[in-house]
């Protein structure tokens, strides 16, 4: 039921590590009691030039954190930002019904990376 890409993310996922020094960092979750997600990353001249994840959920949700930041890394924030749960479904050659929600985990938490990133730069 699952696309070979799919799983070779959730075997191998890309880019799961913890950034101690990241520009920006984005939780969605609840981190004491169901799946949840973060993501880290290093901006520079408005690229996402790193980015790392570390996610506990079922195994869709660990292939779609990993092909979230395949797709963001090198993107400017703007692109970053526009990118969309159906984005990483396609680019995992689809997901099946009922596991579509869990792409949702590392898109959100890309975005929300992104935007405390924002706010740090309005504070420096
Ligand atoms: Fe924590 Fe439901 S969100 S128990
Ligand atoms: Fe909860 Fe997939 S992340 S079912």
């Amino acid at each position: 039921m699952y696309s070979n890409t799919v799983i070779d993310h959730f075997m191998s996922p890309r880019n799961a590590w913890q950034m101690p020094d990241a520009d920006g960092i984005g939780t969605i979750g609840e981190p004491d009691c169901g799946d949840h997600c973060m993501m880290f990353i290093k901006v520079r001249e408005e690229i996402i030039h790193e980015i790392s994840f570390l996610i506990f959920g079922c195994g869709a949700a660990v292939a779609s954190g990993s092909m979230t930041t395949v797709l963001a890394k090198g993107k400017s924030i703007k692109e970053a930002l526009e990118l969309t749960e159906q984005d990483i479904i396609n680019a995992l050659d689809g997901l099946p019904e009922a596991k579509q929600h869990c792409s949702n985990l590392g898109v959100a938490a890309l975005q929300a990376a992104i935007k405390d990133y924002l706010a740090k730069q309005g504070e420096s």
